[in-house]
């Protein structure tokens, strides 16, 4: 028998979208990658990369990366933390901060790995409801008084942003630990980072996998006052971002041009994609992420999702509360939203 602790027995465990192996001919639309390369900056490095550089361990704290990201956010780079993906650095502040008898807050609907990470931990769970209209619900997670309180914005999957006011609200008003989940922020109009000098108990989490193109590198930042940071590095792996991924992550992240004309592109289609889908009569919600929430004007979302998939046309669907009646779009190129159109025209008559 292998005894594994309680709570990983009863635990289901994260679902991620499906990744057909590469070569499979589909339209991918279900995880929020982005449809357009890396930087030329970042291929450069990964062709000139040397033998010598894997010999040895990497940087513990990813000087290079960390030192790109910081000038990026406009921050000192004591201020930055990488990690293996945003995923790891939530998984860090879930271990740093939760344990059983603890607790965590986020509003809901939101990314399904918060709840995982807490059942790892043990945690117990306050689920706070969004609104129809996905307002941040301040006054409900101020009562909650977590140890950790997470939100997603642009939250996915509404791809709504909770405004900088009501996260300044939250974060005044809370005694434990803010973090802002970010991983969508060069999507959208605004960001929360100017918390972070204010509020000593707020954390930034932004990723290279959406907005940079590089899903596959494993690439995410922290940024919190060092105090923060001290008690996260002292519980990561030694050598949590390998050679490969910190190098490349530096050239990508002083390549901002790449990075900005890419997301001005997914967010012209996004809107031409919003357009389209509103005339066709999907209920839509404000969309600042590169993807799309939306409700089928017969509500019947899984039948969509089944057929476009039959069509070679993924996008994401849950059947969870809330949810099983919408699908999430994520924007591709004109090319593959175009065939996404044409497939579900059809369809919804
Ligand atoms: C809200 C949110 N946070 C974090 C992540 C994880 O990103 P990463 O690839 O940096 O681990 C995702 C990925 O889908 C996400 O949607």
């Amino acid at each position: 028998m292998i005894h594994f602790r309680d709570n990983v027995k009863k635990m289901k465990g994260y679902v991620p979208g499906e990744q057909p192996p590469p070569g499979t001919k589909v339209i991918k639309l279900n995880t929020n990658e982005n449809p357009y390369p890396p930087s030329p900056e970042v291929m450069n490095v990964l062709r000139g990369f040397e033998g010598e550089w894997l010999r040895r361990y990497p940087d513990p704290l990813a000087g290079m990366a960390r030192e790109a990201a910081a000038r990026a956010f406009g921050v000192p780079a004591d201020w930055v933390m990488a990690s293996n993906g945003s995923d790891e650095m939530l998984a860090l502040l879930a271990r740093a901060f939760l344990e059983k008898g603890r607790r965590i807050a986020y509003p809901v609907p939101t990314y399904s790995l918060y709840v995982t990470l807490a059942e790892m931990q043990d945690a117990s769970t306050a689920e706070v409801d969004y609104d129809e209209e996905y307002n941040l619900p301040v006054e409900g997670l101020l009562a909650v008084q977590a140890d950790l309180t997470f939100v997603c914005s642009p939250n996915n999957p509404s791809s709504t942003v909770s405004p900088a006011g009501d996260l300044a609200r939250l974060a005044a008003g809370l005694k434990g630990v803010l973090v802002v989940d970010e991983a969508y922020a060069e999507f959208a109009d605004g960001n929360a980072l100017g918390l972070v000098s204010k509020y000593e108990n707020v954390i930034v989490l932004r990723t290279l996998s959406k907005a940079y193109s590089l899903a596959g590198l494993r690439v995410g930042f922290g940024v919190a006052r060092p105090e923060l940071l001290e008690g996260l590095i002292k519980i990561k792996d030694s050598y949590n971002v390998d050679s490969v991924a910190l190098r490349l992550a530096a050239a990508a992240m002083n390549d901002q041009a790449w990075m900005a004309a890419n997301a001005a592109r997914i967010r012209a289609s996004r809107e031409r994609l919003a357009a389209e889908l509103e005339r066709m009569k999907f209920r839509l919600w404000p969309a600042q992420a590169n993807f799309i929430l939306a409700r089928p004007p017969k509500g019947d979302a899984r039948y969509l999702y089944l057929e476009l998939r039959d069509r070679g046309i993924l996008v994401r669907y849950w059947d969870r509360p809330r949810l099983d009646d919408k699908i999430r779009i994520s924007v591709g190129t004109e090319e593959e939203n175009r065939a996404l159109l044409d497939a579900l025209k059809p369809l919804i008559l």
